[in-house]
């Protein structure tokens, strides 16, 4: 098959607070095992992710920790790169929208698409009343008001939404309003912004997302929970959105119209534009040419994959799809893959939301000072809330850690390697003609091979995984079932045959868990003795170990874990 060409993104992170279990389980793991997936079959793949800098978010939290806002931002980026790279997940570029080597490729990139739209008349100017803080001398965004709701009278509700009787609110119509920034009265102040009219693109957004209904060659169809929600929305009607704020933070308004002045893009216009200015950057540092972003971004040969947490939908499969068919010259994503929020559940307490005011996050920083990064990855997987919210059990966390990755899969390689260093002189044994028994579990190989590239090529990491696990049990069944310990004492040569197909399988599932499980596949690599190589071609899985290939010494692949009570100190 003739390589094909991907870029995927994971959602840009918030640059004002550190990583959680929940972030790594929804937009950033299940991207980064497709990614090395899809680099095992030799596709042309590039990784994009960064910071989401701009947005009155930062600003607050600078204010509040007494710091400049690029310092905070600057920190939490440098931060969060750390932290997804000893999770082992590699981004070829991990930009920010107001880093200092990223901010005026993504300024011009984001000024270029607001300029376009503009002049294709797909905005609407409006002047409004909104509610202006005067001490902290800014524009209030809606959730920085809050008042008493003219619903239901209770005190507390947010500039968009009374929380007690869940209707949405106008700020504007609220009762004793409340900066929450200042905690002083914000009075109503005119301004003008510019609106996307998101209704003239209704009908066209919903041809395209129906047209993901459909599974084509080579083209899964998209998950439901982001095509119903959609659709759901489209059918309501889209309301025009402002895409412009009054801040001095973010990427300012590129007219020239008095009115722009101060003003700078709504974040959730430009932060989706990252995606495409962190490729223009990795583009100018690789080939010296910024405008080789085309090549991904405006070339339909290239295939775009956005990976999401579940709150991103609106902004990923609506606003931005809009967006870019509004400027006209790009493509649009190929995939949309949205993950549901994972909840937590610590022993002997309900299950509960992650939090980081309550202490029930388990931050990623924390969890790698006690344990490996591998485990994590594979629960994470194991639990993936792909299709519905599931929960982090930290006991069943060590449980499966201890029941599957160990006793099924660690417990294998170990048996065989051992088997064939103590028995077989450390080489892969010849093997004689195959029986039923062991040409069955050869076929089972294949067949697992068959299943997780399927699985993985729509998007059903935990499917896939099932897939790996169940021939690592597999091997462990066939194991005991020719009873090598017996057949040495008196059928050297059919052990010979039993320990062969063992290794084989040992083979397979090196190079099929490689994506899942990147830091135990390389040692796994290290005992076969594959040699040093970037990645494992996922086809070499069903290739087989000749006789007298040499093995290293084995290695313990996973460790038993036992220690429930060290999840307290992972929520520091
Ligand atoms: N920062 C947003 C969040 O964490 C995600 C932004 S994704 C982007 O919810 F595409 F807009 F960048
Ligand atoms: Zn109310």
């Amino acid at each position: 098959m003739a390589q094909r060409r991907f870029l995927i993104t994971s959602a840009l992170p918030y640059s004002n607070g550190r990583l959680h279990v929940g972030h790594v389980a929804g937009a950033y793991l299940p991207a980064d095992t497709y990614v090395r997936y899809l680099r095992a079959r030799g596709e042309d793949v590039r990784f994009i992710c960064g910071s989401d800098d701009n947005g009155v978010a930062a600003l607050i939290a600078a204010r509040k920790e007494g710091k400049s806002v690029e310092e905070l931002t600057t920190h939490f980026n440098h931060r969060q790169k750390a932290d997804f790279e000893d999770v082992g997940i590699h981004f070829d570029v991990y930009g920010g929208t107001h880093q200092p080597e990223y901010v005026e490729l993504h300024n011009k990139i984001s000024q270029s698409f607001f300029q376009v739209i503009h002049d294709k008349g797909y905005f609407v100017k409006r002047t409004t009343e909104q509610l202006y803080d005067v001490q902290a001398n800014q524009f209030l965004p809606d959730r920085y008001v809050k008042g008493t709701c003219y619903g239901c009278g209770a005190p507390g509700a947010y500039g968009d939404q009374c929380e007690a009787c869940g209707i949405s609110i106008d700020p504007m119509q609220l009762i004793n309003p409340v900066s929450t920034i200042t905690h002083t009265r914000p009075e109503p102040r005119k301004t003008t912004h510019w609106y996307l009219q998101l209704g003239r693109l209704e009908e066209q957004l919903r041809a395209w997302l129906e047209s993901k209904k459909q599974v084509a060659e080579g083209t899964p169809a998209w998950r439901d929970t982001v095509l119903n929600f959609s659709l759901g929305q489209i059918k309501q009607g889209l309301p025009e959105r402002a895409m412009t704020r009054d801040l001095d933070w973010g990427v300012p308004v590129p007219l020239d119209d008095p009115d722009a002045r101060g003003k700078v893009l709504y974040v959730w216009f430009d932060a989706p534009i990252g995606y495409v200015s962190f490729t223009a950057k990795l583009c100018q540092d690789r080939d010296g040419d910024w405008r080789n972003y085309e090549k991904w971004w405006k070339d339909p040969d290239c295939k775009i994959v956005h990976f999401i947490g579940e709150d991103n939908t609106v902004f990923h499969a609506l606003t931005w799809p809009a967006v870019l068919m509004a400027e006209g010259g790009y493509q649009l994503p190929w995939q949309v893959v949205a993950n549901a929020f994972l909840n937590i559940k610590f022993p002997g307490k309900e299950e509960e939301k992650i939090s980081k005011s309550r202490g029930t996050a388990i931050w990623i920083e924390e969890y790698l000072k006690i344990f490996e990064a591998d485990p994590l990855r594979y629960y994470l997987t194991a639990i993936a809330p792909e299709s519905q919210q599931t929960t982090f059990d930290v006991d069943d966390f060590i449980a499966r850690n201890n029941g599957e990755l160990l006793n099924a899969l660690g417990n294998f390689f170990n048996r065989t390697l051992t088997f064939a260093n103590r028995y077989f002189e450390g080489k892969v044994p010849p093997t004689e003609p195959r029986e039923e028994i062991d040409c069955n579990h050869m076929a089972a190989i294949a067949a697992t091979a068959g299943k997780m590239t399927e699985n993985l090529e729509a998007f059903r990491f935990k499917a896939a995984l099932e897939d790996l696990m169940a021939l690592a049990r597999a091997g462990n069944v066939y194991f005991d079932a020719k009873q090598p310990w017996k057949q040495r004492k008196d059928n050297m040569a059919g052990c010979g045959t039993t320990i062969n197909a063992c290794l084989q399988t040992v083979k397979a599932l090196t190079v099929l868990m490689a994506p899942f499980l990147p830091f135990s596949a390389d040692k796994a690599a290290g005992m076969l003795n594959l040699g040093v190589q970037e990645v494992l071609p996922w086809s070499t899985a069903t290739e087989e170990l000749p006789a007298g290939h040499p093995l290293a010494e084995p290695v313990i692949l996973f460790k038993k874990l036992d220690a429930v009570e060290l999840f307290g100190e992972a929520t520091k």
